[in-house]
């Protein structure tokens, strides 16, 4: 089984602007394009699919505030498709990855049919994948799916709302095998990072829970790298040290009663009293949340960073674009990003440019070849985000 770099390959039809894009991954890949080109779009595919299995395909849909919030409004699209390929499954390969498949068509309004296909490894060796497949409450299973005809009825679901995966996860382990479990925990732990600083800011209720996809329990998350991983959180401080002129170290006060607070400080160089986290900057209390993820020496397999460069310095982007290659050796690591200045410290095979069909909407991921890309990059002395920016790779506005 493969620990890093599960996730192979997404495709999307109907899911907002993403009218049939199809992205393979590497460890680590950032996608980058202007505004409104799709980025977020194909990040919350992944998170989409991750809160079906979490929760639910209803409540999933209801968190986006209904289905026509998912469904592409172009006034011809029906259905939305999105597929998964990984390898996590213990029998699954490069060659024989695990697919997921979701569909999600509106029949009458307010009226969801629910498809889940999934195919994956029962055994090693050669074979057919396992397939196992759910149509609104009825799931069946069989050997591929050219034998889609014949499949064996086995279990209701309780409602087609349910997700067939969290239900397959927590049955039936000896008929499916642990395929279904396997590809359920790397869904459904999926980290999507998208910091809300001023909850982050304030102090945190403690607990030794990873950090939280928005950051609220910062303070808790660093104290526990502090006292549970005392080498990362020094890597930590020397990249804070880095970042910030003056930065000395992190400092931790407690807020007593019955339910204990944490709150982080910085001691800067000239400054009488640490500064809390709630008067530090924008920039600095986003990058401390981003670097407290990229150091969790047990990350989820895949983190999810939205619009990575927000607010920061670009030597604050060289860091973390270090950071981020580095922590992609233990967790799978795909960002959003619009600054050229961080474009320029990755390598072609990290990058994926986006755009965006000014008639139709459609996104167009990835808008250039990473082989081309490669080849070019070699010919020039431009580096890659000049050379995105200067408009050669597409991905910028017309
Ligand atoms: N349901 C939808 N149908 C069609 N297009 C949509 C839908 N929802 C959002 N969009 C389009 O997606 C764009 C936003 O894409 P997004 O992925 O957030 O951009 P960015 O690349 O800046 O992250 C919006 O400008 C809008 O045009
Ligand atoms: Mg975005």
């Amino acid at each position: 089984m493969c620990m890093v770099n599960a996730l192979k390959r997404v495709t999307a039809s109907g899911f907002r602007s993403l009218n049939k894009v199809d992205v393979v991954f590497g460890p680590f890949s950032v996608f980058v394009g202007p505004n409104g080109s799709g980025k977020s779009n194909l990040l919350q595919v992944l998170s989409f699919v991750r809160d079906t299995a979490r929760f639910d395909t209803g409540q999933a849909i209801a968190l986006r505030g209904g289905f026509q919030h998912i469904l592409r409004q172009d006034g011809r699209s029906r259905k939305v498709s999105l597929t998964i390929e990984a390898v996590v499954s213990d029998h699954a390969s490069a060659k024989a990855s695990d697919r997921y498949t979701l569909e999600l068509e509106e029949t009458k309004p307010g009226d969801i049919d629910r498809t889940e296909v999934l195919l994956y490894k029962r055994v090693s060796g050669q074979g057919r994948r396992q397939k196992i497949q759910a149509k609104g409450s009825e799931v069946s299973i069989g050997e591929g799916p050219q034998r889609a005809g014949t499949l064996d009825q086995f279990l209701s679901l309780a409602s087609d709302d349910v997700s067939a995966l969290g239900t397959m996860a927590r049955l039936n382990e000896e008929r499916l095998g642990s395929g279904p479990r396997d590809f359920f925990d790397f869904l459904s732990t999926v980290r999507y990072l998208d910091p809300i600083v001023e909850a982050a800011r304030r102090p945190a209720r403690m607990s030794n829970a990873a950090l939280h996809d928005d950051a609220s329990n910062l303070a808790s998350a660093l104290r526990a790298l502090h006292e549970d991983h005392p080498d990362g959180f020094d890597a930590l401080q020397r990249d804070l040290a880095q970042c910030l002129p003056g930065f000395e170290a992190l400092e931790f006060g407690v807020i007593g009663g019955a339910a204990t607070s944490i709150v982080v400080q910085l001691r800067e160089k000239g400054v009488m009293s640490p500064i809390d986290l709630s008067d530090a900057s924008f920039g600095t209390v986003r990058l401390l949340a981003l670097l407290t993820a990229l150091h969790d020496p047990l990350p989820p397999r895949l983190t999810i960073i939205e619009e990575v460069d927000h607010g920061l310095h670009p030597y604050a982007l060289d860091v973390l674009v270090e950071r981020m290659r580095e922590a992609s050796e233990r967790t799978q690591i795909i960002a959003g990003s619009h600054s050229p200045t961080l474009v320029n410290q990755l390598h072609p095979g990290e990058i994926i440019i986006c755009d965006r069909d000014p008639e139709t909407g459609a996104s167009i991921i990835p808008a250039y070849d990473r082989d081309r890309l490669k080849i070019l990059l070699d010919k020039t002395d431009l580096k890659a985000g000049e050379l995105w920016f200067s408009g050669a790779l597409n991905g910028v506005p017309k």
